[in-house]
Protein backbone atom coordinates (compact mmCIF):
# COMPACT_ATOMS: atom_id res chain seq x y z
CA UNK A 1 0.00 0.00 0.00
CA UNK A 2 1.60 3.38 -0.82
CA UNK A 3 1.18 6.36 1.37
CA UNK A 4 -0.82 9.38 0.79
CA UNK A 5 1.75 12.06 -0.37
CA UNK A 6 2.08 15.34 2.60
CA UNK A 7 4.08 17.44 0.19
CA UNK A 8 3.19 19.58 -3.32
CA UNK A 9 3.54 17.69 -6.37
CA UNK A 10 7.10 18.43 -6.21
CA UNK A 11 7.23 14.84 -4.50
CA UNK A 12 7.17 12.01 -7.05
CA UNK A 13 6.71 9.17 -4.09
CA UNK A 14 5.66 9.12 -0.60
CA UNK A 15 8.08 8.66 2.58
CA UNK A 16 9.77 5.83 3.35
CA UNK A 17 8.03 4.13 6.41
CA UNK A 18 10.50 4.11 8.55
CA UNK A 19 11.60 7.76 7.89
CA UNK A 20 7.54 8.99 7.84
CA UNK A 21 7.93 7.19 11.37
CA UNK A 22 11.11 9.05 12.39
CA UNK A 23 9.74 12.08 10.91
CA UNK A 24 6.65 12.27 12.73
CA UNK A 25 5.82 13.83 16.03
CA UNK A 26 1.98 12.89 16.02
CA UNK A 27 2.78 10.29 18.78
CA UNK A 28 3.71 13.25 21.12
CA UNK A 29 2.16 16.57 19.60
CA UNK A 30 -1.34 15.14 20.14
CA UNK A 31 -1.24 16.53 23.12
CA UNK A 32 -1.10 19.93 22.20
CA UNK A 33 -4.39 19.51 19.82
CA UNK A 34 -7.09 21.52 22.25
CA UNK A 35 -4.54 24.68 21.34
CA UNK A 36 -3.84 24.07 17.80
CA UNK A 37 -7.55 24.62 16.90
CA UNK A 38 -7.95 27.21 19.51
CA UNK A 39 -5.12 28.66 17.68
CA UNK A 40 -6.58 27.80 14.40
CA UNK A 41 -10.16 29.57 15.13
CA UNK A 42 -8.89 32.69 15.97
CA UNK A 43 -6.55 32.82 12.85
CA UNK A 44 -9.68 31.65 10.64
CA UNK A 45 -11.57 34.58 12.24
CA UNK A 46 -8.79 36.62 11.66
CA UNK A 47 -8.60 35.94 8.06
CA UNK A 48 -12.50 36.87 7.94
CA UNK A 49 -11.82 40.01 9.39
CA UNK A 50 -9.24 40.92 7.53
CA UNK A 51 -11.91 39.83 4.04
CA UNK A 52 -8.71 37.40 3.27
CA UNK A 53 -11.44 35.22 3.05
CA UNK A 54 -15.65 35.35 3.48
CA UNK A 55 -17.68 35.41 6.13
CA UNK A 56 -19.48 31.66 4.79
CA UNK A 57 -15.83 30.12 4.97
CA UNK A 58 -15.15 31.58 8.44
CA UNK A 59 -18.23 30.19 9.48
CA UNK A 60 -17.88 26.75 7.65
CA UNK A 61 -14.07 26.44 9.30
CA UNK A 62 -15.11 26.97 12.74
CA UNK A 63 -17.87 24.52 12.55
CA UNK A 64 -15.50 22.24 11.37
CA UNK A 65 -12.88 22.49 13.37
CA UNK A 66 -15.24 22.55 16.31
CA UNK A 67 -16.55 19.34 15.28
CA UNK A 68 -12.61 17.78 15.12
CA UNK A 69 -12.12 18.87 18.62
CA UNK A 70 -15.18 17.02 19.77
CA UNK A 71 -14.48 14.08 17.56
CA UNK A 72 -11.07 13.45 19.16
CA UNK A 73 -12.61 13.86 22.75
CA UNK A 74 -15.15 10.86 21.82
CA UNK A 75 -12.17 9.22 21.27
CA UNK A 76 -13.38 8.82 17.48
CA UNK A 77 -10.31 10.86 15.70
CA UNK A 78 -6.96 9.15 16.45
CA UNK A 79 -4.50 10.01 13.48
CA UNK A 80 -1.50 7.99 12.84
CA UNK A 81 1.99 8.66 11.60
CA UNK A 82 0.60 9.37 8.11
CA UNK A 83 -0.74 12.39 9.87
CA UNK A 84 3.27 13.70 10.96
CA UNK A 85 2.05 16.11 13.60
CA UNK A 86 -0.86 17.29 14.95
CA UNK A 87 -1.12 20.54 12.68
CA UNK A 88 -1.74 18.60 9.28
CA UNK A 89 -3.93 15.81 11.27
CA UNK A 90 -6.77 18.60 12.20
CA UNK A 91 -6.08 20.39 9.03
CA UNK A 92 -6.57 17.12 6.81
CA UNK A 93 -9.75 15.96 9.15
CA UNK A 94 -10.98 19.56 9.18
CA UNK A 95 -11.17 19.10 5.07
CA UNK A 96 -12.94 15.87 5.10
CA UNK A 97 -15.62 17.24 7.16
CA UNK A 98 -15.92 20.46 5.26
CA UNK A 99 -14.31 19.97 1.90
CA UNK A 100 -12.24 21.91 -0.24
CA UNK A 101 -12.69 25.57 2.42
CA UNK A 102 -10.90 23.46 4.94
CA UNK A 103 -7.69 24.02 2.27
CA UNK A 104 -8.08 27.65 2.90
CA UNK A 105 -7.21 27.89 6.78
CA UNK A 106 -3.73 27.92 5.79
CA UNK A 107 -3.85 30.81 3.80
CA UNK A 108 -1.22 33.55 5.45
CA UNK A 109 0.18 30.97 8.01
CA UNK A 110 2.92 28.68 8.25
CA UNK A 111 3.17 25.30 11.34
CA UNK A 112 6.23 27.24 12.01
CA UNK A 113 4.25 29.94 13.39
CA UNK A 114 1.61 27.65 14.20
CA UNK A 115 3.43 25.37 16.47
CA UNK A 116 5.09 28.46 17.88
CA UNK A 117 1.28 29.69 19.08
CA UNK A 118 0.66 25.89 20.62
CA UNK A 119 3.32 25.17 22.35
CA UNK A 120 2.99 29.08 24.52
CA UNK A 121 -0.92 28.48 24.22
CA UNK A 122 -0.12 24.99 26.07
CA UNK A 123 2.79 26.38 28.06
CA UNK A 124 0.86 29.23 29.90
CA UNK A 125 -2.01 27.11 30.59
CA UNK A 126 0.14 25.08 32.65
CA UNK A 127 2.35 27.64 34.02
CA UNK A 128 -0.70 29.34 35.88
CA UNK A 129 -1.73 25.15 36.89
CA UNK A 130 1.90 24.92 38.35
CA UNK A 131 1.17 28.50 40.26
CA UNK A 132 -1.79 27.40 41.75
CA UNK A 133 0.08 23.87 43.05
CA UNK A 134 2.70 26.13 44.53
CA UNK A 135 -0.46 28.14 46.32
CA UNK A 136 -1.37 25.05 48.12
CA UNK A 137 1.90 23.57 48.65
CA UNK A 138 2.89 27.11 50.56
CA UNK A 139 -0.50 27.06 52.79
CA UNK A 140 -0.20 23.64 53.88
CA UNK A 141 3.50 24.59 55.04
CA UNK A 142 1.89 27.67 56.82
CA UNK A 143 -0.63 25.91 58.27
CA UNK A 144 1.95 23.25 59.82
CA UNK A 145 3.98 26.67 60.62
CA UNK A 146 1.03 28.43 62.66
CA UNK A 147 0.72 25.01 64.35
CA UNK A 148 4.34 24.69 65.19
CA UNK A 149 5.94 28.20 66.17
CA UNK A 150 6.58 26.77 69.68
CA UNK A 151 7.62 23.49 68.59
CA UNK A 152 11.62 23.46 68.45
CA UNK A 153 13.74 21.35 66.22
CA UNK A 154 17.64 21.39 66.39
CA UNK A 155 18.82 23.43 63.54
CA UNK A 156 22.16 21.92 61.31
CA UNK A 157 24.55 23.73 59.62
CA UNK A 158 27.26 20.66 57.89
CA UNK A 159 24.50 18.22 59.41
CA UNK A 160 25.80 18.99 62.50
CA UNK A 161 23.80 20.61 65.44
CA UNK A 162 24.17 24.18 65.43
CA UNK A 163 21.48 26.04 67.11
CA UNK A 164 18.13 25.37 68.20
CA UNK A 165 15.23 26.48 65.75
CA UNK A 166 11.33 26.73 65.84
CA UNK A 167 10.11 24.02 63.73
CA UNK A 168 8.09 26.97 61.96
CA UNK A 169 10.81 28.63 61.37
CA UNK A 170 12.43 25.41 59.35
CA UNK A 171 9.15 25.11 57.22
CA UNK A 172 8.71 28.90 56.18
CA UNK A 173 12.03 28.37 54.74
CA UNK A 174 10.34 26.05 52.24
CA UNK A 175 7.18 28.60 51.74
CA UNK A 176 9.55 31.70 51.16
CA UNK A 177 11.44 29.18 48.62
CA UNK A 178 7.94 28.52 46.83
CA UNK A 179 7.44 32.17 46.76
CA UNK A 180 9.82 32.79 44.72
CA UNK A 181 9.26 30.05 42.65
CA UNK A 182 5.40 31.44 42.35
CA UNK A 183 6.80 34.86 41.39
CA UNK A 184 9.78 33.65 39.13
CA UNK A 185 6.63 31.94 36.55
CA UNK A 186 4.87 34.82 36.98
CA UNK A 187 7.74 36.65 35.11
CA UNK A 188 7.89 33.87 32.76
CA UNK A 189 4.07 33.67 31.75
CA UNK A 190 4.66 36.66 30.78
CA UNK A 191 7.63 36.35 28.36
CA UNK A 192 5.55 33.15 27.20
CA UNK A 193 2.61 35.16 26.43
CA UNK A 194 3.36 37.12 23.49
CA UNK A 195 2.37 36.13 19.64
CA UNK A 196 4.65 34.52 17.33
CA UNK A 197 1.10 33.92 14.88
CA UNK A 198 1.15 35.69 11.59
CA UNK A 199 5.23 35.23 11.75
CA UNK A 200 4.47 32.97 8.80
CA UNK A 201 7.47 30.61 7.71
CA UNK A 202 10.07 33.31 8.50
CA UNK A 203 9.68 36.49 7.12
CA UNK A 204 5.54 37.33 7.32
CA UNK A 205 3.30 37.26 4.76
CA UNK A 206 2.04 39.01 1.43
CA UNK A 207 -1.38 39.00 3.21
CA UNK A 208 -3.23 41.66 4.77
CA UNK A 209 -3.16 39.95 8.02
CA UNK A 210 -4.13 41.35 11.23
CA UNK A 211 -1.61 40.07 14.26
CA UNK A 212 -3.25 42.07 16.82
CA UNK A 213 -6.27 40.60 16.20
CA UNK A 214 -5.35 37.28 16.80
CA UNK A 215 -3.45 38.21 19.34
CA UNK A 216 -6.00 39.40 21.39
CA UNK A 217 -8.44 36.69 20.67
CA UNK A 218 -6.18 34.56 21.73
CA UNK A 219 -5.40 36.25 25.23
CA UNK A 220 -1.67 37.17 24.24
CA UNK A 221 -0.26 40.01 26.06
CA UNK A 222 1.34 41.53 22.42
CA UNK A 223 3.31 40.17 19.62
CA UNK A 224 6.79 39.13 18.82
CA UNK A 225 8.15 42.58 16.70
CA UNK A 226 10.36 40.06 14.66
CA UNK A 227 9.29 36.95 12.56
CA UNK A 228 12.58 35.52 12.52
CA UNK A 229 12.82 35.60 16.21
CA UNK A 230 8.95 34.68 16.82
CA UNK A 231 9.21 31.46 14.71
CA UNK A 232 12.83 30.37 16.40
CA UNK A 233 12.38 31.65 20.10
CA UNK A 234 12.07 29.07 22.38
CA UNK A 235 14.20 31.07 25.51
CA UNK A 236 10.29 31.31 27.40
CA UNK A 237 10.50 27.41 26.69
CA UNK A 238 14.05 26.65 28.40
CA UNK A 239 13.37 29.58 31.46
CA UNK A 240 10.14 27.59 32.29
CA UNK A 241 12.51 24.39 32.43
CA UNK A 242 14.68 26.08 34.55
CA UNK A 243 12.03 27.82 37.12
CA UNK A 244 10.74 23.90 37.20
CA UNK A 245 14.58 22.76 37.97
CA UNK A 246 14.55 25.51 40.89
CA UNK A 247 11.31 23.85 42.21
CA UNK A 248 12.39 20.92 42.13
CA UNK A 249 15.67 21.78 43.78
CA UNK A 250 13.54 22.68 46.09
CA UNK A 251 11.05 20.10 46.74
CA UNK A 252 14.17 17.77 46.80
CA UNK A 253 15.90 19.38 49.91
CA UNK A 254 12.61 19.10 51.50
CA UNK A 255 12.22 15.40 50.55
CA UNK A 256 16.00 14.83 51.49
CA UNK A 257 14.71 16.06 54.73
CA UNK A 258 11.57 14.60 55.18
CA UNK A 259 13.70 10.51 54.53
CA UNK A 260 16.01 11.83 57.15
CA UNK A 261 13.67 12.93 59.89
CA UNK A 262 11.55 9.73 59.16
CA UNK A 263 14.56 7.72 60.22
CA UNK A 264 15.03 5.81 63.15
CA UNK A 265 18.11 8.21 63.98
CA UNK A 266 16.44 11.49 63.85
CA UNK A 267 12.56 10.32 64.74
CA UNK A 268 11.48 13.71 63.78
CA UNK A 269 8.09 12.62 61.73
CA UNK A 270 6.32 9.26 61.55
CA UNK A 271 4.91 8.79 57.79
CA UNK A 272 1.14 7.84 57.75
CA UNK A 273 -0.10 4.57 56.11
CA UNK A 274 -1.38 6.19 53.52
CA UNK A 275 1.73 8.25 52.23
CA UNK A 276 4.32 4.86 52.74
CA UNK A 277 5.63 1.85 51.57
CA UNK A 278 6.70 -1.45 52.98
CA UNK A 279 9.33 -3.55 51.67
CA UNK A 280 8.76 -6.87 50.04
CA UNK A 281 11.31 -9.14 52.20
CA UNK A 282 11.26 -6.99 55.70
CA UNK A 283 8.50 -7.24 57.27
CA UNK A 284 9.24 -4.60 59.56
CA UNK A 285 9.90 -1.45 57.37
CA UNK A 286 7.87 1.48 55.98
CA UNK A 287 10.00 3.53 53.51
CA UNK A 288 9.48 6.86 52.59
CA UNK A 289 9.12 6.06 48.77
CA UNK A 290 7.79 9.38 48.04
CA UNK A 291 9.97 11.79 49.31
CA UNK A 292 12.73 9.71 47.43
CA UNK A 293 10.86 9.39 43.74
CA UNK A 294 10.56 13.43 44.50
CA UNK A 295 14.27 13.57 44.92
CA UNK A 296 14.97 11.02 41.89
CA UNK A 297 12.70 12.72 39.09
CA UNK A 298 14.84 16.15 40.12
CA UNK A 299 17.51 14.79 37.60
CA UNK A 300 14.88 14.36 34.44
CA UNK A 301 13.87 17.98 34.75
CA UNK A 302 17.71 19.26 35.23
CA UNK A 303 17.76 16.68 31.88
CA UNK A 304 15.18 18.19 29.91
CA UNK A 305 16.56 21.88 30.59
CA UNK A 306 20.31 20.82 29.90
CA UNK A 307 18.48 18.92 26.53
CA UNK A 308 16.97 22.30 25.30
CA UNK A 309 19.88 24.54 25.87
CA UNK A 310 22.21 22.16 23.64
CA UNK A 311 19.18 22.13 21.13
CA UNK A 312 18.86 25.66 20.78
CA UNK A 313 22.71 26.63 20.84
CA UNK A 314 23.37 25.73 17.23
CA UNK A 315 20.80 26.85 15.24
CA UNK A 316 20.80 28.82 12.42
CA UNK A 317 17.84 31.51 12.11
CA UNK A 318 15.03 30.75 11.88
CA UNK A 319 12.95 27.79 12.37
CA UNK A 320 15.02 23.66 12.32
CA UNK A 321 13.06 20.67 12.54
CA UNK A 322 15.22 20.42 15.17
CA UNK A 323 12.61 22.12 16.85
CA UNK A 324 10.58 19.81 17.07
CA UNK A 325 12.27 17.93 19.91
CA UNK A 326 11.17 20.47 22.13
CA UNK A 327 7.99 19.19 22.52
CA UNK A 328 8.66 16.05 24.46
CA UNK A 329 11.36 17.86 26.97
CA UNK A 330 8.42 20.10 28.16
CA UNK A 331 5.90 17.91 28.39
CA UNK A 332 7.78 15.72 30.53
CA UNK A 333 9.25 19.09 32.42
CA UNK A 334 5.47 20.13 32.62
CA UNK A 335 4.39 16.73 33.90
CA UNK A 336 6.92 15.83 36.65
CA UNK A 337 6.87 19.13 38.34
CA UNK A 338 2.97 19.06 38.64
CA UNK A 339 3.32 15.33 39.80
CA UNK A 340 5.73 16.47 42.18
CA UNK A 341 3.72 19.04 43.77
CA UNK A 342 1.19 17.21 44.27
CA UNK A 343 2.72 14.55 45.78
CA UNK A 344 4.67 16.44 48.30
CA UNK A 345 1.49 18.71 48.94
CA UNK A 346 -0.30 15.46 50.03
CA UNK A 347 2.58 14.11 51.87
CA UNK A 348 2.87 17.30 54.18
CA UNK A 349 -0.89 17.59 54.12
CA UNK A 350 -2.42 14.13 55.22
CA UNK A 351 0.57 11.59 55.04
CA UNK A 352 3.14 12.50 58.16
CA UNK A 353 3.18 13.58 61.96
CA UNK A 354 5.70 15.70 63.34
CA UNK A 355 7.09 13.78 66.69
CA UNK A 356 6.76 16.88 68.77
CA UNK A 357 7.82 15.45 72.08
CA UNK A 358 10.69 13.71 70.82
CA UNK A 359 11.45 17.36 68.28
CA UNK A 360 11.31 19.43 72.08
CA UNK A 361 13.31 16.77 73.90
CA UNK A 362 16.06 16.35 71.16
CA UNK A 363 17.30 20.16 71.65
CA UNK A 364 17.81 19.29 75.43
CA UNK A 365 20.69 16.46 74.49
CA UNK A 366 23.31 18.49 72.80
CA UNK A 367 25.63 21.88 73.01
CA UNK A 368 23.62 24.18 70.50
CA UNK A 369 23.11 26.42 73.14
CA UNK A 370 27.02 27.24 73.21
CA UNK A 371 26.98 30.45 70.87
CA UNK A 372 24.07 31.92 73.87
CA UNK A 373 26.74 31.32 76.59
CA UNK A 374 29.26 33.73 74.46
CA UNK A 375 26.82 35.80 73.79
CA UNK A 376 25.63 36.26 77.40
CA UNK A 377 28.77 36.82 78.28
CA UNK A 378 29.55 39.54 75.46
CA UNK A 379 26.27 41.10 77.28
CA UNK A 380 27.65 41.01 79.76
CA UNK A 381 31.07 43.36 78.69
CA UNK A 382 33.68 40.35 77.76
CA UNK A 383 35.10 40.81 74.16
CA UNK A 384 32.94 38.15 71.84
CA UNK A 385 36.06 36.39 70.54
CA UNK A 386 37.50 35.96 74.17
CA UNK A 387 33.98 34.54 75.75
CA UNK A 388 33.89 32.41 72.36
CA UNK A 389 37.60 30.69 73.19
CA UNK A 390 35.96 30.45 77.05
CA UNK A 391 33.02 28.49 76.03
CA UNK A 392 35.03 26.45 73.46
CA UNK A 393 36.79 25.28 76.76
CA UNK A 394 33.27 24.84 78.20
CA UNK A 395 32.34 21.98 75.89
CA UNK A 396 35.53 20.52 76.15
CA UNK A 397 35.66 19.86 80.15
CA UNK A 398 31.70 19.43 79.96
CA UNK A 399 32.21 16.44 77.10
CA UNK A 400 34.95 15.08 78.97
CA UNK A 401 32.85 14.63 81.97
CA UNK A 402 29.89 13.76 80.39
CA UNK A 403 27.68 16.96 81.41
CA UNK A 404 25.75 19.20 79.41
CA UNK A 405 26.24 22.85 79.70
CA UNK A 406 22.96 22.70 81.83
CA UNK A 407 24.15 20.37 84.25
CA UNK A 408 27.12 22.64 85.63
CA UNK A 409 26.92 24.04 88.51
CA UNK A 410 27.18 27.60 89.72
CA UNK A 411 30.32 27.38 90.96
CA UNK A 412 31.92 25.86 87.86
CA UNK A 413 30.34 28.57 85.84
CA UNK A 414 31.64 30.91 87.99
CA UNK A 415 35.04 29.16 87.86
CA UNK A 416 35.59 29.96 84.37
CA UNK A 417 34.05 33.50 84.38
CA UNK A 418 33.08 35.48 87.01
CA UNK A 419 30.49 37.42 85.73
CA UNK A 420 28.18 34.17 85.47
CA UNK A 421 25.60 34.50 87.70
CA UNK A 422 22.60 32.21 88.12
CA UNK A 423 20.47 33.72 85.16
CA UNK A 424 22.50 31.41 82.71
CA UNK A 425 20.43 28.37 83.51
CA UNK A 426 17.70 30.46 82.32
CA UNK A 427 19.56 32.09 79.45
CA UNK A 428 21.08 28.43 77.37
CA UNK A 429 17.50 27.37 78.30
CA UNK A 430 16.46 25.53 74.50
CA UNK A 431 13.07 27.57 74.09
CA UNK A 432 14.84 30.90 75.58
CA UNK A 433 17.71 30.56 73.10
CA UNK A 434 15.04 30.32 70.08
CA UNK A 435 13.59 32.85 71.83
CA UNK A 436 16.02 35.36 72.01
CA UNK A 437 16.70 35.31 68.31
CA UNK A 438 14.73 38.00 67.69
CA UNK A 439 16.14 39.81 64.75
CA UNK A 440 14.86 40.12 61.65
CA UNK A 441 13.71 36.85 60.18
CA UNK A 442 15.62 35.34 62.93
CA UNK A 443 13.57 32.17 64.14
CA UNK A 444 12.51 34.36 67.47
CA UNK A 445 8.79 33.37 68.38
CA UNK A 446 8.07 36.54 67.57
CA UNK A 447 10.01 36.84 64.32
CA UNK A 448 8.40 33.72 63.24
CA UNK A 449 5.00 34.81 63.63
CA UNK A 450 5.14 38.07 62.22
CA UNK A 451 6.47 36.05 59.09
CA UNK A 452 3.68 33.64 59.13
CA UNK A 453 1.32 36.59 58.65
CA UNK A 454 3.41 38.61 56.28
CA UNK A 455 3.26 35.55 54.14
CA UNK A 456 0.39 34.98 54.32
CA UNK A 457 -0.97 38.04 53.64
CA UNK A 458 1.18 38.39 50.41
CA UNK A 459 -0.29 35.27 49.43
CA UNK A 460 -3.73 36.85 49.69
CA UNK A 461 -2.44 39.79 47.92
CA UNK A 462 -1.48 38.41 44.82
CA UNK A 463 -3.81 35.34 44.13
N1 LIG B 1 5.97 19.13 13.89
C1 LIG B 1 6.72 20.32 13.69
C2 LIG B 1 7.37 20.76 15.01
O1 LIG B 1 6.97 20.26 15.98
C3 LIG B 1 5.84 21.42 13.20
C4 LIG B 1 6.54 22.47 12.46
C5 LIG B 1 7.07 21.93 11.18
N2 LIG B 1 7.63 22.95 10.35
C6 LIG B 1 8.40 22.64 9.31
N3 LIG B 1 8.89 23.64 8.67
N4 LIG B 1 8.72 21.41 9.02
O2 LIG B 1 8.26 21.56 15.07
Amino acid sequence: MTQPKTWSDRFETALHPAIARFNASIGFDIALIEYDIQGSMAHAQMLGQTGIISAADVQTLQQGLGQVLEEYQAGQFTPGIDAEDVHFAVERRLTEIVGDVGKKLHTARSRNDQVGTDIRLYLRAQIQTVRAQLRQFQTVLVNHAEAHVETLIPGYTHLQRAQPLSLAHHLMAYAQMAERDWQRLGEIYNRTNVSPLGAGALAGTTFPIDRQFTAQELGFGGIYANSLDAVSDRDFAIEFLCAASLIMVHLSRLSEELILWGSKEFSFIRLKDNCSTGSSIMPQKKNPDIPELVRGKTGRVFGHLQALLTLMKGLPLAYNKDLQEDKEAIFDGVQTVQACLEAMTILLGEGLEFQTDRLNSAVDEDFSNATDVADYLAAKGVPFREAYNLVGKVVKTSLAAGKLLKDLTLEEWQAIHPKFETDIYAAIAPRQVVAARNSAGGTGFEQVRAAIAALKQQMENAS
